[in-house]
């Protein structure tokens, strides 16, 4: 696996360690959580599972929109017991927790995942932590936005309050709240070698290991492969022109059977997931990573502003007007729905969309995302970490929670049932893993982009405010010639 770093310039006070990259080998998985894995080295192997078999069926994830299906995530065979199945409602046993057992008496709070069915995963963790250690664990799901989350842990760190002890921490946060965060190096710098380095890099502030990598992401394209065959396409489409004829073609032919059916859904709400769409449609032609690695701000480029005015044009035609409200779960209840013949989503979505219940299952497949001619695809780099508050009463507990949830065993787990990416390459390499999740080698050469979060440090989350809210107007009908040079001045404000 090689994967190539450009080399940066580190911004202001803290150099922000993963910026864009680039991936050229079939082993992509390195770079689904906040860079690539090619000098990642670990140091313990992980075996497979060793959760217990579970034949109970899961519940309906919570969605934000009312759920097309009351979707399961996928039930798989493990190879660690043949003949037993893994599911979301039994997480596996704690390897540790002899050890762990020392602080049974303190009570965790955790603010865990909302998206999708993360928070079942969350719940179904945490009563196996406590049932193994005697510490008990709150779950909190947080904000389902990216953006309304960031608010709230800020609020939390400025009260310094003691009332959360472990978060979960989007790949482009370290930065910002590291100065909130505990060091977790001194206490798990063993388990730490076993995840790619690039994102144990990019969770390094100022020496400090800030988060513990738990799952990585990168944007695909979701399509129905049904439809395909059905209007005689024979493969997903390569470009985003070749997305629009697509799209208009499927959605001419079935609307008249399904009045709601619509051709591409994505995340167009003004929040963080607008900042990746949006990344990912100006990158893939060639127009830039909206600060490039000089970090000069490149926003406003006629690249940039044609792409992003095409995308305006499909608000309305082969997108629903409602799109500029979408958030990842509306664009999965409407292509898991069955009413939605294109979507742009992370992994979690696959899972998902191939549950029992699902009216997709087996109908779907996800591919790279398209890219003008002559530019190559893209996906942008998501993620998400484990940190312990500083101000938390209970971090010895935290840390043996985060060391639970990151470990190999947890993360073949959620791997396997919620095609969660796993950020430990021996757990990307299980092959109940690829099985599950087959877009980890058919997307492979995929170019991930990071967000600009290294070159704007703590000014992250204003940057891409900046940038989301111009591309949100532009979606809502403004000219992306007139709006893209206020976005531009705007984050130079912010970088200066
Ligand atoms: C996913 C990604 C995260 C990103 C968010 C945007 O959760 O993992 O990195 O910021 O989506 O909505």
């Amino acid at each position: 696996m090689i994967v190539q770093f450009r080399p940066q310039r580190p911004f202001g006070r803290r150099a922000f360690l993963v910026g864009a990259l680039s991936v050229s080998s079939a082993s992509l998985l390195a770079a689904c959580g906040g860079g690539g894995g090619g000098a990642a080295a670990p140091t313990a192997a992980a075996g497979p599972a060793t959760a217990a078999p579970v034949t109970k069926p899961a519940t309906a994830p919570p969605a934000q929109a009312a759920p097309a299906s009351t979707a399961t995530p996928a039930t798989v065979a493990s190879t660690s017991a043949p003949g037993t199945a893994l599911t979301k409602d039994t997480a596996p046993s704690v390897p540790n927790a002899a050890a762990a057992k020392q602080f049974a008496a303190a009570k965790l709070t955790y603010y865990g995942d909302a998206v999708g069915a993360g928070a079942d995963f969350d719940k179904a963790a945490a009563t196996r932590f406590t049932q193994d250690t005697g510490i008990s664990v709150t779950v909190v799901p947080g904000a389902q936005n990216s953006t309304d989350r960031f608010s709230t842990y800020q609020r939390l760190f400025q009260g310094q309050s003691a009332d959360v002890d472990v978060l979960m921490i989007d790949v482009i946060w370290p930065g910002a709240l590291a100065p909130h965060l505990l060091d977790l190096a001194p206490r798990l710098s063993n388990e730490a070698k076993q995840h790619y380095s690039t994102i144990i890099e990019n969770n390094t502030i100022d020496g400090k290991l800030v988060g513990m990598p738990w799952f990585g992401d990168f944007g695909l394209l979701y399509y129905r492969t049904d439809l395909l065959q059905k209007y005689g396409l024979s493969a997903p489409p390569k470009t985003w022109d070749e997305l629009e004829q697509q799209a208009q073609k499927i959605m001419d032919g079935e609307k008249a059977a399904n009045p709601t059916f619509t051709g591409f859904v994505f995340q167009g709400n003004a929040y963080e997931g607008l900042t990746c769409d949006a990344l990912e449609l100006i990158a893939s032609s060639g127009g830039g990573t909206i600060i490039d690695q000089s970090n000069k701000v490149t926003v406003n480029n006629p690249q940039a502003v044609a792409i992003l005015n095409k995308l305006r044009g499909w608000v309305g035609t082969i997108s629903p007007r409602g799109v500029t409200g979408y958030q990842e779960e509306d664009s999965r209840n409407a292509f898991q729905g069955g009413n939605a013949a294109f979507m742009r989503n992370w992994p979690y979505a696959y899972a998902l969309g191939n549950a029992a219940e699902s009216p997709v299952k087996g109908k779907f497949d996800a591919a790279p995302l398209p890219a003008q001619p002559g530019s190559t695809p893209v996906g942008t780099v998501g993620g998400s970490q484990l940190g312990v508050s500083r101000y938390s009463k209970n971090q010895d507990a935290a840390i043996e929670f985060v060391r639970y949830l990151s470990s190999p065993e947890v993360e073949t787990w959620r791997a396997v049932v919620g095609s969660f990416v796993p950020t430990i390459s021996s757990v990307a390499d299980n092959p109940d893993v690829l099985k599950v999740m087959p877009f980890l080698k058919t997307a492979a050469g995929v170019e991930r982009v990071a967000r600009p979060s290294r070159q704007t440090g703590e000014k992250y989350n204003e940057a891409s405010t900046a940038f989301f809210q111009g591309v949100n107007q532009i979606l809502n009908g403004q000219d992306a010639a007139q709006v893209l040079p206020q976005t531009q001045q705007r984050i130079e404000r912010l970088v200066r």
